[in-house]
């Protein structure tokens, strides 16, 4: 071609090329080669590149950039696809892919999205005209709001159950006593669910940038997400019900290890308990007091001047002893780590971590200094393997001084101005990143460090808590809520963040108990500890100016309603740790919003009713400012027996109850199977050989999968375990036990079976013989005496049952009621 026909075609470019860089959003533009090899379609558009990838029948991954797409890496995701089958038809305007579970079909002009039910109805869409795009190097996709649409996930975000309007950052922020409406917190889950037309999907955007996600805020159009640098990469998962939604979610980022039994007891702190005299006095008193407990943790006064890995001398002269000692009254010792180590010569952490050269530097290669409680700090680089082996070596120490438990703290990463520089580098498995990049995982990555040291050199399972989270957080360590306030709004902020923190994959989650900043009034505490004993992680913990928040610091009556609650948190640690066991094996939480079993009902989203949650499958609990003389709850479909009485209420059914602090409103379902145990002062003591199975009256088959195992080794992954499913079937009147699965002996001989709502009888059969059947009263919680506003003793509302005693084993068992 001569110069004077190439001249326009060069022309014609550069002024193309010059349009497309003045575009100040940068669209995908139309398909132009598509590429089908196993499961993954390899996708070519104008200005980028994508690739599909079929996870499963149910899970599709999609990944999109300007660029070349990256090697593949993530920290959050642990599993790869499995073998699907699925069909591919191409068109010239589109091409579809379907499963057994969904179709995929994608526009090739422009490149565009949407998922659709096998029979054709649309789940998710990508917004026509906007699709996916970029400003600057930030991305987003768009996706169409549809009718009704709700959402909800996105774990530890503060707001209402449906997040419908509201938009939401995620980059890790140590928030020191937040207001309600705060966003960013602590945790990044960048998980969320879309409910619509009796469809539910979920969206995992695996970004680890800063990432935003709107759901309708200041627009009519579109939910989003996206982020301000990095790929486009997001999990669609697409089931019949939310519960497998989690499931797929957490098969993906992985699931929590069974925690040890111990960090499921209550458990006391306060910032900071010391010396080793006063930690004493308080598991001492705890024990006198008989206040069930089995965990201690010592907040940042137990090292010297803060620096990490140190005892102070004064205060913690023999810390070995003091956790001997505290062992022997049945505790277990949790202590604080920040990721800080100070910068002073001669302080051996400091000394070996530049020896091993550990801490993340700026860009022309000197460490980053921050400032946290030690003054001056360097931070490891928990992204390197090198930095995460000498954590461990250093977590190693706490172990050998019988250190059970590790508490990582300050992990966002928190420094005094909290304004860590962009130009900080981290190594990223060997692939150096800014801070932009690497912030939002850094608490992963540490609790990662964390609990390997801790699991290597324990040999036993170690309780691991963390502040900041990303998605995956889950398989190491339990999450708690940060510095939240003592105040009414807080407390049920908090139920709703554990709630979110449940269907977002982290099931062990807890939030300081009583309030960490202020002071709890005597009702307010008394709820929280009411509701503490119906989350996951129950810990009490307050903030260094604050008044003594234990049980017995706010007189008599709060001290007896507190111990009822944590009694009753005791006896049900057979159903707590099945529930637990069931998180672990299925990702499905112990604490369920409402929506996570009624997605469709529109009335659990009702902001009146949007605190309510299950604890496990059995209770309902409605939880209410401790201000409040009466409450409106919302019955969900079945039927609901008043936990102290028995009285019944037939489902989709609002009401309002009187309410007294004496108790919190807790409801059991119709149907449920709860075994229970007897008092213990704490999971170290044997609970006797007696399992109290209760069984309330229901109308539909209903089943409980019953768990037990040693409770502090990992030999459950080696099938050290007794597991059984139990169904009752009132069609039937059959109560069945399934034949026990897995090698580990029940610690109860005799199962003694509780009949709630059941018409009077004289006996039952248990594998064909009868055993006769007791009328009884009982009590879920002892008397509260004394306070009566009359001096009068208060007689405990009881419930009134039917109770027949048997053998338990690893046999069959056919009961018929
Ligand atoms: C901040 C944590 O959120 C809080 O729980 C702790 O007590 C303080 N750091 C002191 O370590």
């Amino acid at each position: 071609m001569s110069f004077k026909h190439a001249f326009p075609c060069v022309f014609l470019l550069f002024a193309c090329l010059k349009l497309q860089a003045q575009q100040p959003v940068k669209k995908i533009g139309n398909i132009t080669k598509v590429n089908i090899t196993g499961q993954q379609i390899k996708i070519t558009a104008e200005n980028a590149f994508a690739e599909i990838s079929i996870y499963s029948p149910s899970v599709v991954r999609v990944r999109i950039d300007k660029q070349p797409l990256n090697k593949d890496f993530s920290y959050a995701v642990v599993a790869s696809p499995i073998p699907t089958k699925f069909n591919t038809q191409q068109t010239q305007k589109d091409l579809t892919i379907t499963t057994d579970s969904l179709q995929l079909q994608i526009s090739k002009s422009p490149f565009a999205i949407r998922f659709l039910t096998p029979d054709g109805k649309v789940i998710n869409e990508d917004e026509e005209g906007l699709t996916t795009s970029w400003v600057n190097d930030a991305v987003t996709t768009y996706k169409k709001m549809q009718d009704d649409e709700r959402f909800i996930g996105l774990g530890e975000k503060v707001g209402n159950l449906d997040r419908k309007n509201e938009g939401y950052t995620n980059w890790n922020s140590d928030k020191f006593g937040y207001p309600t409406n705060t966003d960013p917190i602590y945790a990044t889950i960048p998980f969320y669910i879309g409910i619509h037309h009796q469809l539910n999907y979920g969206i995992f955007f695996d970004n680890t940038w800063q990432s935003d996600f709107n759901f309708g805020a200041s627009n009519n159009r579109f939910s989003s997400f996206g982020a301000r640098s990095g790929e486009m990469n997001y999990y669609f998962i697409y089931h019949k019900n939310l519960p497998d939604i989690i499931s797929s979610y957490t098969s993906l980022t992985g699931r929590m290890p069974l925690p040890p039994k111990w960090s499921l007891g209550y458990q006391q702190n306060r910032y900071s308990y010391y010396p080793d005299t006063e930690v004493l006095r308080i598991a001492q008193t705890l024990r006198e007091k008989k206040i069930p407990s089995d965990g201690i943790t010592l907040d940042i006064h137990y090292m010297d001047a803060y620096k990490l890995f140190t005892w102070n001398k004064d205060r913690f002269p023999n810390p070995k002893q003091l956790s001997s000692d505290l062992n022997k009254l049945g505790y277990k010792l949790t202590v604080i780590v920040d990721p800080g180590i100070k910068v002073e010569e001669g302080y051996a952490a400091y000394e070996s971590g530049k020896q091993s050269d550990i801490f993340i530097k700026y860009n022309d290669g000197r460490y980053y200094t921050g400032q946290v409680w030690p003054g001056w700090c360097h931070f490891p680089d928990f992204t390197s393997e090198k930095g995460r082996q000498w954590w461990k070596t250093q977590v190693k120490g706490y172990i050998e001084t019988g250190v059970n438990g590790i508490w990582n703290d300050m992990n966002e990463i928190a420094t005094w101005g909290q304004k860590m520089p962009d130009n900080v580098v981290f190594d990223f498995e060997g692939h150096p990143v800014s801070h932009l990049q690497a912030h939002n995982i850094y608490a992963l990555q540490m609790v990662k460090a964390s609990y390997e040291g801790a699991r290597e050199n324990l040999k036993k399972r170690p309780f691991l808590l963390t502040r900041a989270a990303y998605s995956g957080t889950q398989r190491y360590s339990a999450i708690w809520t940060g510095d939240n306030r003592a105040e009414e709004d807080h407390m049920l902020l908090g139920v709703r963040l554990l709630n979110s923190l449940g269907i977002s994959g982290m099931p062990f989650a807890g939030m300081d108990i009583g309030g960490f900043t202020g002071n709890a009034t005597v009702s307010l505490y008394t709820r929280w500890m009411q509701i503490g004993a119906f989350i996951p992680y129950f810990r009490n913990h307050t903030g260094v100016n604050t008044k003594s928040a234990e049980p017995w610091a706010f007189g008599e009556e709060a001290l007896e309603i507190t111990r009822n609650y944590i009694n009753l948190r005791y006896k049900l640690f057979p159903y707590l740790y099945s529930a637990i066991a069931e998180a672990s094996r299925t990702g499905v939480p112990v604490m369920r919003t409402l929506a996570l079993n009624n997605t469709f009902d529109p009335k659990v989203y009702d902001t009146r009713y949007q605190n309510q949650y299950q604890f496990g499958s059995a209770f309902l609990i409605a939880p209410f400012e401790s201000t409040k003389e009466f409450g409106e709850v919302y019955f969900p479909d079945g039927t609901w027996y008043n936990l102290y009485n028995d009285n019944i209420t037939t489902g989709n059914q609002e009401k309002i109850l009187p309410l007294s602090i004496k108790t919190l409103p807790v409801f059991v379902k119709g149907g449920s199977i709860i075994p229970l145990q007897s008092l213990t002062q704490s999971t170290n003591e044997k609970p006797g050989d007696t399992l109290f199975l209760h069984l309330y009256k229901g109308n539909q088959p209903s089943s409980f999968q019953y768990y037990e195992d040693d409770g502090e080794s990992f030999d459950y992954e080696k099938g050290s375990y007794y597991q059984r499913t139990i169904t009752y079937n009132p069609a039937t009147g059959k109560l069945q036990l399934d034949k026990v699965s897995g090698n580990y002996n029940s610690n109860f001989k005799i199962i003694c079976l509780m009949l709630h709502g059941f018409p009077l009888g004289s006996g039952i059969t248990v594998n064909n013989q009868k055993i006769p059947l007791q009328q009884k009263t009982y009590s879920f919680l002892s008397a509260i005496s004394r306070f009566d506003p009359q001096g009068a003793f208060i007689a405990p509302e009881h419930c009134e049952i039917q109770q027949a005693t048997f053998e338990n084993g690893n046999q069959l068992i056919n009961v018929d009621l």
